[in-house]
């Protein structure tokens, strides 16, 4: 599996940014061992894919439906239709600040994916839950509930974001994501087969160029969801020359 590395720009960028965004994409450029995306906010993915030719944009979220009287949301189609490739769904950003719950994010998967996006969907843990040692079965249960029936590898991707790591600087211990990341495969193998033995489970979570080469060298990570330091070029190159050096 190549390590898959996404930027997730969140509530961030502007027109000014483009030249930001080619010089992410010619930076990734030099790691061909690598596959990355960025996801962008709607407003920037149309002149984004524009100004980078061939690097995958992505959105942050979509509708669960195709289209209709949902003022001021966007649909997977609109997504795909301005050029994205793929979308998160389910950030913990989303399920707190939007009440989104495992249905909604199976739904909007679903919807993704009709619309021929690739879809990555984000669980976790808050640090309350993770103090109660619940950490397990809270991030199982969201997957049990958010992952549709249909997921395979060539499509969907999970993201294990613990939401007290999320732009904080702290990161689990390398042995709480490594049996956070074993107990997911296992869920996605059980359930199914070969098909969930290819879908990617990326960390999420205050990724950085000083600890990705930790983070990727972990069993069943496969790559990285990246906020603050995918923002600039100089910050994430050092995220994709880890994952490269990972796959030596
Ligand atoms: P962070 O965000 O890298 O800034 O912690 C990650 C995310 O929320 O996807």
């Amino acid at each position: 599996m190549r390590k898959y590395i996404v930027g997730n720009w969140k509530m961030n960028g502007m027109s000014a940014d483009l030249t930001e965004i080619a010089a992410i994409a010619s930076v990734s450029a030099k790691y061909a061992s690598v596959e990355s995306a960025l996801c962008l906010p709607a407003t920037l993915i149309g002149r984004a894919v524009s100004a980078v030719e061939g690097y995958i944009i992505g959105g942050q979220d979509c509708h669960m439906n195709a289209s209709g009287a949902h003022t001021g949301c966007v649909s997977a189609a609109m997504l795909a239709d301005a050029g994205a490739r793929l979308t998160i769904v389910g950030h913990s950003e989303r399920r707190a600040d939007e009440h989104e719950s495992d249905a909604d994010i199976r739904a909007k998967a679903l919807a993704a994916k009709a619309a021929g996006l690739e879809v990555i969907i984000c669980v976790g843990e808050t640090l309350e839950q993770r103090d109660d040692g619940k950490a397990l079965e809270i991030v199982l249960g969201q997957l049990a509930q958010s992952l549709p029936d249909a997921a395979s590898g060539d499509w969907l991707s999970v993201a294990y974001e613990p939401v007290w790591a999320i732009g904080t600087g702290r990161i689990p211990e390398d042995k709480d994501v490594a049996d956070m990341h074993r107990e997911i495969r296992a869920q996605l193998t059980t359930r199914f087969g070969p098909a969930g033995a290819a879908i990617r489970i990326l960390y999420g979570g205050s990724m950085n160029g000083e600890n990705a080469a930790m983070l990727l060298s972990i069993p069943d990570v496969d790559g990285g969801l990246v906020g603050g330091a995918s923002l600039t070029a100089s910050k994430f190159e050092p995220i994709f020359a880890a994952a490269a050096k990972s796959a030596e």
